[in-house]
């Protein structure tokens, strides 16, 4: 204890340094980004995370540049707010790029802060969130800053399939900066303010002259429904943070935690008559895949992942019996549950997602075949549709499936089935299970039997009714033990239930290998 104050002298000079790093760039750029619309780095992380669960690190981080004057502009933190709290409850390592310190741009211990609480991610087992928002490079730190992506891309690849990943786009990311949040699991952008591009506008026009806004040629839009490039798109930064809270509370915290439990507060053995009654009589009539999964997960709660993307496929979260479930299915209601390539991968990398993470896949199958045409075979739907193949058999969690009505051609194979090691394979009673179509098979193998007949359209209609009558349905697969049982629909959720818990301890290995070589 000492008496001539010089304790409170050093405890004062920690609250006015710990106040002035929490002031960012200072009021005038706090207020600009308002005026941009946009919240601060540090009422991001008030949004993202449990209240008060915030603990910052590297507050007092002050970049080493003293080219172009830098050494005058120091802001204690420098150009991102890292450290950890909690998303309901568990941990979460969190970075946020500070907009309002030279635009969130990335000098060398704003990498190194990054890297430093990535590191602590991959070594405690839990999520990294980043909230990006930065003009990318630091300019003035030129080689350092590149140096500096270098460092975060490989933590980013250590990190992948260990720890969950979430980048959320908030403000700008250009060239780049964009394969960090590329590299992520997933990606979250709100409308208006987050924008990705290798390239932007100024650049395209100069080259290509090419007219394109930054919005158009980057924004939520562009990269949830075209490019695919990211996941979710969020009209505000309050709506896209709850969003990441109610993804993080389906993941697992690493890839050794086993999918996550909540309490079950839907019962296991409801039993819903209406699906008895989904399926149109006419095969080709559409039916809304949604209304199935909502029906049979655990209190409607269905969580699309890529909700804007390939709406052919549907991929998300739900739970059953209180544990966290991949859902993958065909979307009948758009192009009749085509398998195209855009589909393909976004299947495929749902699926190995899931594997990651020791989350198993419950897949439900319509699916008339591979869409055909010449913009998909030379845009290389063989390739791609390789992808989801290479998914489902090297997936060692548990995989279960439920045909509902079409599974043709090699799209049947694809789907999960028992030769690509699906655990359990149910079929409703309208499952057909074929090489094709009936009309497409009825012309290829009677067609000197059509062209000879009195009647051609009579006969093609008969062949067509006994072809329908003795292939299309999953009896034959059944009688071959690759349908495990054909179900009454309304039963389906208990079933997948049972499947679910027999499977629980579900053990199988992979050859021993360095990594595979997936058609990428
Ligand atoms: C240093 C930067 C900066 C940067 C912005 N600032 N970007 N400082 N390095 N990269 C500073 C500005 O000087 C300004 O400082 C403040 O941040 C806000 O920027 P404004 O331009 O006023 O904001 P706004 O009008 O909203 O425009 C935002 C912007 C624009 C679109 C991001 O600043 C911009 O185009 N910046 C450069 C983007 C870029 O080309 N980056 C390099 C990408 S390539 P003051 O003091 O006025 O507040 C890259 C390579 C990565 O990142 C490679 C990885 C392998």
């Amino acid at each position: 204890m000492t008496s001539d104050g010089t304790t409170k002298q050093k405890r004062d000079e920690l609250l006015r340094k710990r106040e002035e790093s929490q002031q960012g760039g200072g009021p005038r750029r706090i207020d600009a980004q308002h005026k941009r619309g946009k919240f601060t780095a540090r009422e991001r992380l008030g949004m993202l995370l449990d209240q008060d669960s915030f603990e910052e690190l590297d507050p007092f981080v002050l970049h080493r540049s003293t080219d172009f004057g830098l050494e005058k502009q120091k802001y204690l933190g420098d150009a991102v707010v890292t450290g950890y709290g909690t998303v309901n409850g568990k941990l979460v390592f969190v970075y946020a790029q500070d907009f309002t310190v030279f635009g969130g741009s990335l000098s060398e211990v704003v990498a190194n802060k990054i890297c430093k609480v990535m590191d602590m991610a991959i070594e405690s087992g839990a999520p990294v969130v980043g909230l990006i928002d930065s003009g990318g490079a630091r300019i003035q730190e030129g080689i350092d800053s590149l140096g500096g992506y270098g460092s975060i891309f490989n933590r980013n690849v250590m990190a992948s399939g260990v720890v969950p990943q979430i980048s959320v786009m908030l403000g700008p990311a250009a060239g780049g900066a964009t394969y960090s949040p590329a590299l992520t699991d997933f990606i979250f952008m709100v409308r208006g303010l987050g924008q990705m591009y290798i390239t932007g506008p100024d650049v395209i026009k100069a080259v290509t002259a090419e007219d394109v806004s930054h919005e158009d040629l980057g924004g939520a839009d562009a990269h949830t429904r075209k490019s695919g490039v990211a996941h979710f798109s969020e009209e505000s930064e309050e709506e896209c943070l709850e969003k990441v809270r109610k993804l993080l509370s389906f993941l697992p915290q690493n890839n050794m935690e086993n999918s996550t439990t909540a309490v079950n507060t839907d019962n296991p053995d409801r039993v819903d008559e209406d699906l008895n009654d989904i399926i149109p009589d006419n095969p080709n009539e559409p039916y809304d895949m949604l209304n199935v999964i909502h029906t049979v997960v655990d209190n409607n709660d269905f969580l699309q992942v890529h909700a804007n993307f390939a709406g052919n496929i549907l991929v998300g979260f739900s739970r059953m019996d209180g544990n966290t479930v991949g859902i993958v299915a065909q979307q009948p209601d758009q192009f009749a549950g085509v398998l195209d390539i855009d589909a393909s991968v976004k299947a495929a990398r749902f699926v190995r997602f899931c594997d990651a993470f020791n989350i198993p896949i419950v897949t439900f199958i319509d699916v008339p075949g591979f869409m055909p045409g010449t913009s998909q075979e030379h845009a290389g739907i063989i390739r791609h549709g390789a992808k989801l193949i290479f998914a489902y058999a090297e997936a060692t969690v548990p995989k279960i499936s439920v045909l509902t009505r079409k599974a043709y051609g090699g799209a049947y194979i694809v789907m999960s089935s028992k030769t690509l090691k699906g655990d359990i394979n149910y079929s409703w009673p309208t499952g057909q299970i074929a090489v094709m179509g009936a009309e497409g098979a009825v012309n290829i193998i009677h067609r000197s039997r059509i062209n000879d007949s009195e009647n051609p359209n009579e006969t093609r209609s008969e062949l067509v009714k006994e072809y329908e009558d003795n292939l299309m349905n999953p009896y034959a697969a059944a009688g071959r033990g690759l349908i495990d049982d054909v179900i009454e629909p309304s039963q389906t959720r208990r079933k997948i239930i049972k499947a679910l818990r027999m499977l629980a301890n579900k053990r199988e290995s992979l050859p021993p290998k360095k990594h595979g070589s997936i058609p990428l």
